[in-house]
């Protein structure tokens, strides 16, 4: 979604702002614009399309400002267009602003504007935050008006004090052309620290190649950002210190390596992702172990019920996790969508331990979710991939997977690496509460040791997949079935397919065929069997055969000896314990849907419509 980038130094502000949007093109966006300080006022160019475009608008390589925001705008108020593309800015062009988030009550606060006199030129939530600033800066309260060193602060306060919502802004001014003033809420920011230097951004990736030094802003917390200095403020506006983070990703991590696509890449990547997510938490013979997080017996003990809550593939992980936890460690388990938990007022008390599944750990519903459930005092646990990132800062504990810096929006080793954090902590658990055979979670761990080079073994043999989707690339429509964690599975490769191919499918219990989609099979429909539960194997072989019946072609995903000659297409995969086995069945269904989306000539990692971090509800 939106993205945010800003830069206050002794270099020319625009390159450095441009390569900052390029590094958050993932995040998916539909106009991009910076703003710069050229002598004592603003320029401002933007426009619909890509970050690159920006090179072509006229006048972009005179600019010569030190001190600029840049935005890439995921319409959301106003279609993508030049005049609702950001910065923003005041009617008197003294204030210019970047915005992601939403502004709820924008239209009141429009009309309260145009009351007072001000016009709009955009269909946007954004443009009344330059002018609100404007307002404050011109008729605030009196404290405000005769501090004139922190005017402009102290306006930027008492605008966003007017907006419901969330955001997170940059706000420069010729006024004070040495600063950036920045503030957040429920939607992400971060400030990296250079030498005589210093750079604004909604991700960390945006400007890893500048600094590891990162200071994490916090919900209603303003900064002021100079070239050698940052001060933090808190909403009353009172000075207070910060620590520094240091973030260890490497630059590079966050760039191609020699592969076509970030997908490509990240695929390829989940043999490492996943030995450096189990690390050190356990080793054969020895019990799992989180240094991260301190919860003892007796808390587990009164646990009568957990939650896993999230979005998207995060929330498939979450299904993987259920079966999980309750052969592991005999909690009953609910699984929930995220903006869907969020307001159906889940029975959540102190006995219910909600963990929280995000990639990113800024995805607005699922922080909500888990706001949702503190207040009604829970204890809750987020999985996260981003060091600090909002959720983690929220949760009452926090455990990472370690992934990596995922780009593409289609998100595959985060996946993976989730289930097998899910994994870990369910054996943790067992382990804590004595709810499984030491022999079982032995075996378990073993299997877990095993899956890196497994997945080698499946990456090294693409050929059968990349063929099968030469086939059927033009195809309509696709099904997906399976039974149990196939099932979970299953949505996972279909939810894939959606997304960078544009294919419509469904992901079905197989045993669920008959009760409606089986009336969808027809001729030539390709359906997508996944197998690999010992005990389910005749079962869904059956209901296999009752889409061949009806004409479907078929491909099988297995690790089971099936029967010779049923299917028109079978890939064996290694085996492994059915509870983890999603781990290996999603890669053909990873690569399945890359390759399609290759052959249909689309951009496998931006999406249509699609952003990786979704900050809005
Ligand atoms: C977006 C992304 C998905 C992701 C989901 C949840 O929809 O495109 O890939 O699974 O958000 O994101 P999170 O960062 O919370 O895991």
């Amino acid at each position: 979604m939106c993205g945010i980038v800003g830069y206050i130094g002794n270099k020319k502000a625009t390159p450095v702002l441009i390569d900052g949007l390029l590094c958050l093109e993932y995040r998916g966006y539909d106009s991009a614009g910076i703003a710069t300080i050229e002598n004592d006022s603003i320029k401002v160019m933007k426009d619909k399309g890509r970050v690159n475009n920006l090179y072509n608008l006229e006048g972009i390589n005179d600019l010569e400002g030190t001190v600029g925001i840049a935005h890439t705008r995921w319409a959301t108020h106003g279609k993508p267009s030049k005049e609702n593309s950001h910065p923003h800015m005041d009617n008197s062009n003294t204030f210019a602003v970047v915005h992601n988030g939403i502004i709820e009550n924008y239209s009141e606060l429009r009309e309260f504007l145009s009351k007072n006199g001000y016009n709009f030129l955009s269909q946007t939530d954004t443009e009344v935050i330059p002018n609100l600033i404007h307002y404050y800066y011109t008729n605030g309260p009196v404290s405000i008006l005769e501090n004139i060193n922190e005017r402009f602060l102290g306006a930027v306060k008492s605008a966003v004090n007017d907006l419901k919502g969330s955001y997170a802004i940059e706000a420069i001014s010729p006024i004070c052309p040495n600063e950036i003033i920045v503030v957040r809420k429920d939607s992400p920011l971060v400030i990296g620290k250079g030498k005589s230097e210093n750079f604004i951004a909604s991700d960390i990736p945006a400007i890893l190649t500048h600094t590891k030094d990162f200071y994490l802003l916090d919900d209603n917390e303003f900064a002021v950002v100079s070239k050698n200095k940052v001060r933090f403020f808190d909403n009353s506006l009172i000075e207070h210190n910060k620590a520094i983070k240091n973030i260890e990703w490497d630059a590079n991590a966050a760039g191609k390596d020699g592969y076509e696509d970030y997908m490509l890449k990240e695929i390829n990547e989940q043999p490492t992702a996943i030995r450096e997510t189990i690390g050190s938490r356990f080793k054969l013979g020895e019990k799992c172990s989180f240094h991260d997080i301190d919860i003892t017996k007796e808390y587990l003990s009164s646990v009568n019920r957990i939650f896993f809550v999230a979005c998207g593939t995060a929330w498939h992980a979450g299904l993987v996790g259920k079966a999980l936890m309750e052969n592991l460690c005999k909690i009953p388990t609910e699984v929930d969508i995220a903006s869907e938990f969020r307001y159906r007022n889940p029975i959540i008390d102190e006995h219910t331990l909600c963990i929280y599944i995000s990639q990113s750990g800024e995805t607005a519903d699922t922080i909500a979710a888990l706001k949702l459930a503190k207040s009604h005092g829970a204890k809750t646990l987020a999985i996260s991939n981003v060091i600090g990132s909002s959720i983690t800062r929220e949760a009452d504990y926090s455990i990472y997977t370690h992934a990596g810096p995922e780009i593409a929006v289609a998100s595959t080793k985060a996946y993976t690496s989730q289930v097998a954090l899910v994994a870990i902590l369910a054996m943790y658990f067992a382990e804590i509460l004595g709810t499984s055979s030491e022999s079982e979670i032995e075996k378990l761990k073993s299997d877990l040791i095993d899956l890196p080079s497994k997945i080698e073994q499946i990456l090294a043999n693409t050929d059968e997949i990349k063929n099968f989707a030469k086939k059927i690339y033009t195809e309509k429509d696709m099904f997906f079935l399976g039974r149990g964690t196939d099932y979970n599975v299953a949505l996972e490769g279909s939810l894939k397919l959606k997304e960078i191919s544009y294919i419509h499918s469904e992901a079905y219990a197989a045993g669920e065929l008959k009760h409606g989609p089986i009336a969808l099979i027809e001729n030539g429909v390709t359906v997508i069997g996944i197998i690999t539960n010992p005990d389910l194997v005749e079962k869904s072989i059956s209901n296999i055969q009752e889409v061949i019946t009806r004409g479907a072609k078929t491909l099988i995903i297995t690790n089971q000896i099936i029967p010779n000659g049923h299917f028109d297409y079978v890939l064996t995969i290694p085996e492994t314990n059915p509870l983890i086995s999603p781990i290996l069945s999603v890669i053909p269904m990873q690569l399945l849907s890359y390759y399609i989306s290759k052959f249909k000539g689309l951009d496998v990692d931006k999406p249509r419509n699609l952003a990786k971090s979704v900050t809005v509800e």
